[in-house]
């Protein structure tokens, strides 16, 4: 096998081997090692003009984790060994509209859209990583702000993005069915394709608190 195709396999393996885990073991434990270079892989994400407008928050405090996984409904950042909170700089992301030399680059675009998908690019490069140290993950945006912001102390310039919590899974998560890409693939025009809606009742059977398939 060539170089290139021996590291697509590879890579290929860990995208697919991923799963979103939601029952971690107890006494668990991530090493402060295996942080840092979970850390470094997020510092490594591409950035809108490498403004790198993200902040990590580390949940250590007991209570802190509870007031976190309150927030988001479903208690995975208190069983989780280790959580983090990933914030953005609005007031950062925003620079990208004064900085860039051309007007379709906007203060707005950078507040809006920018941050969101800087967040996305280092998230991502962190769920990779774990998968490569043998470590479960879950990322979690559905929470309520205004509870994280009051409980992380986020000042008004920032916003939380997303908790991900780390760890070994305790048991085995479901693999949830994915679309053909071909159905999503289209060539120089979008061309409306007939969307077949079925699976949406499968992604309405993701019960995210426990982590497993209602069946309704
Ligand atoms: C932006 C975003 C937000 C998510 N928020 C939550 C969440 O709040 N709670 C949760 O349990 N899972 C959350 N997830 C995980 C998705 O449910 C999961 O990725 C999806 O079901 C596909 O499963 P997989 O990760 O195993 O491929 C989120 C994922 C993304 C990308």
């Amino acid at each position: 096998m060539g170089k290139a195709m021996a590291s697509y396999k590879l890579l290929s393996e860990l995208i697919r081997k991923r799963r979103s885990v939601r029952s971690f073991q107890q006494n668990d434990v991530i090493s402060r090692h295996s942080l840092g270079l979970i850390l470094e892989a997020a510092k490594h994400a591409p950035s809108a003009r490498n403004l790198q407008p993200l902040e990590f928050i580390i949940l250590k405090d007991e209570k802190q984790k509870e007031r976190i996984a309150d927030a988001c409904r479903q208690n995975q950042p208190k069983t989780a060994p280790l959580s983090i909170l990933v914030v953005g700089n609005l007031e950062l992301a925003g620079k990208v509209g004064e900085i860039s030399s051309h007007d379709i680059t906007t203060k707005e675009k950078g507040e809006k859209m920018f941050i969101y998908m800087d967040a996305a690019a280092a998230i991502q490069n962190m769920l990779l990583t774990a998968t490569a140290l043998d470590i479960d993950s879950l990322w979690m945006s559905s929470f309520d702000d205004a509870t994280i912001t009051k409980a992380a102390n986020i000042p008004k310039s920032h916003i939380p993005l997303a908790v991900i919590s780390f760890g070994h899974r305790s048991k085995q998560p479901f693999s949830p069915a994915k679309l053909n890409i071909g159905e999503r693939t289209h060539y120089d025009y979008f061309s409306k394709k007939e969307a077949d809606l079925a699976y949406l009742e499968t992604c309405r059977q993701i019960n995210e608190p426990n982590g497993e398939l209602k069946t309704i």
